[in-house]
């Protein structure tokens, strides 16, 4: 198949990282003659420095004539003092409005050789295998009016029913694709969005029998992400709630570096980028571990170009490389050789084509 790719490095380590990303998708099509078309545009800092804005028409364009987006990180100290409409994440959130994408999707799987690096202990840290549903189009990040003047400020948490539904229905169909169980996490005793939350999530439980559904408060939710984070299969929740939630859980397998993201709508269109930021500290040293942009390739073979084979594929040969105890900055250990972002992506090809000579030799990795 021929698939048209924008590529949004952005900023920080997000070129470095797409770089990585892009190569491994290349490896991907020729192996499986497809051929995907990169093309490249500018998103966050970089747009502002290039167009004095975030999220350029040129940006738009791109990004409606492909079939799916690869996005880097953005923002940045460089950017931090300008005011609100030219602040890169501003460029990130419209986006994502752009393009309707309501839902976030960022799965958390334990990586028994990274457990070293995660703050929990092994035995709790073990068995993680979640996924994070997040609202990402309404809430806070996005209800008016959202102002402030000298004395005071205000900012707007509105949640239509439709909203809530579509999320909420997502998150059951991949809850009946998994585990089937279902955590909706809200703070229903004090705001009337999530009263209006639950209310959704129990009317639309009717229609899933196979799917166990728990309803958590937010604050209980992020004690229990720590203390036990091996009972969560699917989490659903609002647009802040989840940010909050998301970063959390992503230290619990060892590193923010290996934790991929998808942002879907009601198509087949969607935007993957790694959960992790622009950390400008990294850029350039070739220290930024590639692992969640990888990943977030994989999401993007099996989200949008429903290329599950491939993706299986490419998830078998990150965990592979991590199997063999190769390591960047962020996971390694004292004992460890570490890699920088080229050698580790290189590893990753390696595999990648090791797996190709038989199905036993994929096997062995496993
Ligand atoms: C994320 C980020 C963004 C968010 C920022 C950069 C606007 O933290 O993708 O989680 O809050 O959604
Ligand atoms: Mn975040």
């Amino acid at each position: 198949m021929t698939k048209r790719v924008a590529v949004l490095p952005g900023d920080g380590i997000g070129p470095e990282v797409m770089e990585a990303a892009v190569k491994i998708l290349q490896v991907i099509g020729r192996r499986f003659q497809h051929t995907f078309e990169i093309e490249y545009g500018a998103i966050g800092g970089e747009a502002i420095d290039k167009y004095q804005n975030p999220f350029p028409e040129e940006t738009i364009k791109l990004c409606t004539n492909s079939d799916a987006v690869l996005l880097g990180a953005v923002g940045g100290p460089k950017w931090d003092n300008n005011p609100p409409e030219l602040r890169p994440e501003k460029g990130l959130l419209a986006l994502r409005k752009h393009f309707d994408l309501f839902a976030n999707l960022r799965p958390v799987d334990a990586i028994l050789p990274l457990l070293k690096a995660s703050p929990l202990k092994e035995e709790v840290a073990q068995d993680v295998n979640l996924l994070i549903v997040r609202e990402l189009t309404g809430g806070l990040y996005f209800g008016e009016p959202s102002k402030r003047t000298e004395k005071s400020a205000v900012d707007t948490l509105v949640y239509t029913r439709e909203e809530i539904e579509r999320i909420v229905e997502k998150a059951f169909q991949l809850a009946r694709l998994r585990k089937g169980k279902l955590t909706s996490v809200d703070k229903e005793n004090v705001l009337q969005s999530s009263k209006l939350w639950r209310e959704v999530v129990k009317e639309k439980e009717k229609g899933y029998p196979d799917v166990e559904v728990e309803h958590m408060l937010v604050d209980s939710a992020a004690m229990q992400l720590v203390t036990n984070p091996g009972a969560f299969d699917v989490v659903v929740t609002e647009n802040m709630f989840g940010d909050i939630l998301s970063d959390e859980a992503s230290v619990i397998t060892g590193s923010l570096g290996i934790m991929p993201s998808a942002s879907i709508g009601a198509g087949g269109f969607g935007v993957y980028e790694p959960v992790h930021g622009s950390a400008t500290q990294l850029a350039g040293l070739g220290k930024a571990n590639p692992a969640a942009a990888i990943l977030s390739v994989a999401m993007m073979l099996k989200y949008t170009f429903k290329l599950e084979e491939e993706a299986a594929l490419l998830e078998e040969a990150v965990y592979a490389v991590f199997d063999h105890d190769h390591f960047t900055e962020d996971v390694a250990s004292g004992e460890n050789r570490v890699l920088s972002t080229e050698e580790w992506t290189e590893k990753v090809i390696h595999e990648l084509d090791l797996q190709s000579v038989s199905d036993d030799i994929m096997f062995t990795y496993r």
